[in-house]
């Protein structure tokens, strides 16, 4: 394994060095015709995912449901919705993830039921006071709990509604056919728990605990974050903690900093949560060309226990939520961004990130490279990496949850079914038909999104100071540009972004830095030497840099010492050559990039595969030549050809002391 592998087999702290991509079976692909994917098309496009870089997937509900909130309103824990089939299909997948390194984390909503629930069915035929009735919250009058805001506010008038089989009010936060779960029956706790068992007794690594502040409710409080909800978590996670150590705990909480820290316990709660208020200000930080929304909010953000994580997001699969921002924040983000009234949803606006940044490509780069940047681990939305667009006349959220794009074919390459069978029209807005603007046609340019981000996530991947560095932001004088700097061990990357729409000059203040050297992470090129006085960077419209502040330099050749390869052979070590995807993928351009003979520097190496391998015998050992395509994110590709050979431990610590560049993997 290299010492840039994402995720260690059997590192606790997994989640920490993540890259999450979220994704629905019904749309990413439909593997039996029938206009709706499923589990057997999403195990045929693992690869793709695998190729992207993605280390986790996280997939929304997929249990039996009415569907009326896409699947959070859930009729049946332990089973899969037959649309997507069936728990044999999951547990195949489960598998074939697993197989490429792939974590799966799924939902676990506690916090209401489907009315078809078989328990809700029976609690409003139970007896008042009864403990099946007492699975849900009820009450003679719609009085109680008025603090409590409403959360659906174009679709409900009241967290209660009338059910004239109970003859009795029910408690809902959500949509009126999802009744709240009543957490002060202990019953409802043994519940939870089997549940959790059954899916983490099968593998699945992490859990995403949907809604988690509405658990209880209490007269005299807004019933969210209350003192009974985390004793709850509290409870849950040792028992996680017990039984299926390393597994992850992901908190839907979409609350002010100082609410969601709160899910954190004492490292005692869950290991993740979104950070809901960054997301809004990312948006407002680029259109009011300002680094000060963003600043302000991470500054407002207390620290977190140590083995715990946010998960930033610039997109997901409901609205663009406002929740978290002021009543003046909330108009100028509908203004800028929402200017149609249709565009919005409750509190928030249903478009994709795309359409958002107007197809703005440096827009869409630098928002990544935020996303990329911030301390957390990121989570993609399906179909953003390649840019996919919306369609908001669709009802509710669907616009944003339309078939995943990946041919000019027919459905775009989704599904072989009648275009009207299909479970949401695919999108044929002209700027992002789905004949354009698809993976294949991005899979073969490869100055594509998808190859753009295809890279920043291997980028961010050979560094774990992104997913688990300290966060310090750089003094600069111009509020248009951003920078700050990540540190993890001997790793320190000064991420500077300029979020005008013009060419930008920043004098830093990089004193801390002084006799570093920043080297660019994409290209390896090298910039001035940082000293003690203002460091100065120009910066073109949008435009962003990774850049590791290096304390030492090798004297002539330019290179970094990055440390060598480790790669794992099964049998013959001449296997490397064929079978590691690494080998070729990182050993040998990271090889390629310091080896002094090796044509133009300044070119950075996109790609480098090996074309041949022809055998040359001697002295009773076998060497290789190589021949190796090499191709630069600009510019026409090159053929190099490259002898190796194996040495066994001595003669090549004899090699290396005689030329420290000559190797390109430990084996
Ligand atoms: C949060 C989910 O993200 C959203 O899609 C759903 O409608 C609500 N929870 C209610 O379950
Ligand atoms: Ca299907």
């Amino acid at each position: 394994m290299s010492q840039n592998a994402a995720v260690s087999a059997g590192d606790p702290l997994w989640y920490k060095d993540a890259v999450i991509y979220q994704l629905h079976i019904k749309s990413f692909f439909d593997g039996n015709d029938d206009g709706i994917g499923d589990f057997r098309g999403l195990i045929q496009k693992l690869d793709y995912l695998e190729n992207l870089g993605v280390t986790t997937l996280w997939l929304l509900p997929f249990y039996p449901s009415p569907l009326r909130d896409d699947g959070y309103d859930i009729a049946d824990y332990y089973n899969v919705h037959p649309d997507y089939g069936t728990m044999r299909d999951f547990r195949r997948f489960l598998q074939e993830a697993h197989k490429r390194n792939l974590r799966v984390v799924t939902e676990l909503v506690i916090n209401h039921t489907s009315d078809q629930h078989a328990w809700f069915q029976r609690a409003r035929r139970a007896k008042a006071g009864s403990p099946e009735r007492d699975y849900y919250v009820w009450s003679d009058t719609p009085d109680k709990y008025q603090e409590a805001r409403i959360i659906f506010q174009d679709f409900e008038g009241s967290n209660w509604s009338w059910d004239p089989v109970a003859n009795a009010y029910f408690w809902h936060r959500f949509y009126s056919h999802q009744p709240d779960l009543n957490f002060d029956n202990p019953r409802v706790h043994e519940e939870i728990i089997r549940m959790l068992d059954f899916w983490m007794g099968m593998g699945v690594d992490g859990l995403r605990l949907d809604a988690i502040p509405y658990l209880y409710e209490r007269e005299g409080t807004n019933c969210e974050n209350l003192p009974e909800t985390h004793a709850f978590l509290k409870k849950l996670r040792a028992h996680v903690d017990a039984h299926y150590p390393g597994r992850m705990f992901l908190a839907e909480a979409n609350q002010w900093p100082e609410d969601a820290v709160a899910y954190f316990g004492d490292g005692d709660e869950c290991h993740t949560a979104f950070h809901f208020p960054v997301m809004p200000r990312l948006y407002m930080a680029l259109r009011m060309e300002d680094r000060f929304p963003i600043i302000d909010i991470l500054d407002q953000t207390p620290p977190i226990p140590d083995p715990c994580q946010w998960l930033m997001f610039l997109r997901n699969h409901d609205e663009l939520t406002l929740e978290m921002v002021t009543d003046e924040e909330r108009d100028y983000m509908r203004r800028v961004y929402a200017e149609d009234p249709r565009a919005r949803i409750n509190l928030g606006i249903r478009r994709r990130l795309a359409p958002l940044l107007e197809n703005n490509r440096k827009k869409l780069e630098l928002m990544n490279t935020l996303l990329f940047s911030l301390p957390g681990s990121p989570v993609i939305y399906y179909g953003d990496e390649i840019g996919m667009g919306d369609n908001y006349y669709l009802g509710d959220r669907d616009g944003v949850r339309t078939p995943m794009q990946w041919s000019l074919d027919r459905n775009a390459g989704f599904s072989y079914a009648n275009p009207q069978k299909l479970y949401l029209p695919v999108i044929i807005d002209p700027e992002y038909h789905y004949e354009v603007l698809n993976v294949e046609n991005q899979q073969k340019n490869v100055s594509s999104l998808l190859w753009w981000t295809r890279q920043a996530i291997a980028t961010r991947k050979r560094y774990k100071a992104f997913g688990r560095g300290s966060m310090k932001f750089v003094a600069g004088d111009n509020a248009q540009v951003l920078a700050f700097v990540r540190e993890h061990e001997d790793e320190r990357i000064l991420v500077v972004v300029n979020l005008s729409k013009y060419t930008q000059m920043a004098l830093l203040d990089l004193a801390d830095y002084a006799g570093s050297t920043p080297v660019e992470l994409y290209s390896q090129n090298r910039l001035l030497e940082v000293k003690e006085s203002s460091y100065v960077v120009t910066l073109s419209p949008y435009a962003y840099y990774w850049l590791a502040l290096e304390r030492e330099t090798h004297e002539d050749d330019g290179t970094t010492d990055e440390g060598m390869y480790e790669l794992e052979v099964q049998g013959e070590w001449s296997s490397v050559l064929t079978e590691s995807h690494e080998f070729a993928a990182q050993a040998l351009p990271a090889y390629l990039r310091t080896a002094r003979w090796f044509g133009d520097k300044r070119r950075s190496i996109q790609h480098a595969s090996i074309a041949d391998t022809l055998p040359v015998e001697g002295g009773g050992e076998t060497a290789y030549l190589l021949v190796i395509e090499v191709s630069y994110r600009e510019g026409a590709s090159d053929t190099v050809l490259l002898p190796v050979a194996y040495a066994g431990a001595d003669k090549a610590q004899r090699l290396l002391d005689e030329s420290p560049r000559s190797a390109i993997a430990r084996l």
